[in-house]
């Protein structure tokens, strides 16, 4: 969302902008719960592929966000006991929790089991995604797909809900194609029916993955017909608009995903007192602290390719442009990096 269909937004809705908050709103510094976990705050970390192993979880945690959510990970990688699955995706470091991690598939038993084992490696929360829009996961029927079949979506929660002691959360969109708002009606029987404990719902629908403004309006919709917690996604660029998705949806908690590329210093910003602008030295520490972890969790080989979608994403906090930083990314000694970095 542009800073100009904010505004627009802001001023379409009815009292309901940054800082202009409803009454009873809790603040997003208070506590919540989802089934049997206590979460201390409302900020969380968005599920991102790709990124959200342990470390970048533990980095939004050690910046105050509430719990985060892990990267999804295939439910028939884990019943295939896929070596990397097992021991890299399924990692959790114990400063973490509360952790939900995230399971995709659309087998009910293969999730009944996959969500089984994700409990034992540790998770708080198991969370189901019903919402990637990517093809090769829609066609394997999982992700956003599973909303062409609520029967199967309902059965895939219901499996994982049965499959281990944890509490059971869904991550779904508002439909799947634009004017599709099928989503609200799956949400409420997977709540109603498989007795998931809380719905993450992206009000995008399907076909225009992470494009166009979110219709926070749907998810109010959803709040008033579920009796668990409503967390928000989409659209949550930054503290400004996270604190006006929460108010215009009415949501019990926030989800932030592209918001956190490179800015750590956003959960602070949304829960605590508003941090001054990070000096460099602090930015560029904080990336020298990913670099550490990323060697310590891939080996150097991995971790020089996982890095290098990490650091334009904090060159605006170093006032860089990519220019500044040209052949970084192409560096492949972790030591090299490390120079290069401290240079900055
Ligand atoms: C790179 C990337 C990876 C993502 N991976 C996942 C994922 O694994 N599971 C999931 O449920 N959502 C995933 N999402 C969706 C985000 O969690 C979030 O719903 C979406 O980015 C909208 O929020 P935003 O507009 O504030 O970024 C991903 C998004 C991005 C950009």
């Amino acid at each position: 969302m542009s800073a100009t269909e904010l505004q627009a937004a802001q001023s379409e809705s009815v009292g309901s902008g940054p800082g202009v908050a409803h009454r009873d709103r809790p603040a997003l510094t208070e506590p919540f719960s989802i089934g049997d976990v206590e979460i201390p705050n409302r900020v969380l970390l968005a599920p991102l592929a790709g990124i959200g192993n342990w470390f970048v979880r533990l980095q939004a945690k050690r910046h105050g966000a509430g719990m985060a959510f892990s990267e999804m990970v295939s439910s028939h990688a884990i019943h295939y006991r896929n070596e990397r699955t097992l021991t890299q995706l399924l990692a959790i470091h114990p400063d973490e929790h509360p952790v939900a991690l995230q399971l995709f598939g659309s087998d009910p038993e293969i999730m009944r089991e996959a969500a089984g084992r994700v409990a034992e490696a540790g998770a708080d929360i198991v969370d189901l995604n019903m919402g990637c829009p990517v093809k090769k996961v829609r066609k394997t029927g999982a992700g956003a797909e599973l909303l062409a079949d609520p029967d199967l979506a309902v059965a895939v929660a219901r499996a994982a809900v049965e499959g281990c002691d944890r509490p059971v959360t869904v991550k779904l969109r508002s439909g799947l194609v634009s004017g599709d708002r099928s989503g609200v009606g799956v949400a409420v029987r997977l709540v109603e029916e498989a007795g998931v404990s809380a719905v993450a719902f992206h009000p995008r629908s399907a076909n225009i993955g992470h494009k166009g403004f979110p219709d926070y309006g749907l998810v109010r919709e959803l709040v008033g017909l579920v009796d668990v917690p409503v967390i928000v996604s989409g659209g949550l660029s930054d503290a400004e608009h996270a604190r006006f998705a929460y108010e215009e949806s009415g949501a019990d908690a926030v989800m932030i995903a592209r918001g956190s590329f490179g800015n750590p210093w956003i959960f602070e910003e949304l829960v605590g007192t508003e941090p001054e602008v990070p000096p460099r030295g602090v930015v560029r520490d904080e990336l020298l602290w990913v670099v550490d972890r990323a060697e310590e969790h891939f080996g150097a080989e991995r971790a020089a390719r996982y890095l290098r979608k990490f650091y334009p994403w904090y060159l605006p906090r170093l006032g860089l442009s990519a220019r500044d930083v040209q052949g970084l990314d192409r560096i492949d000694d972790l030591s090299l990096v490390r120079e290069r970095i401290a240079s900055l």
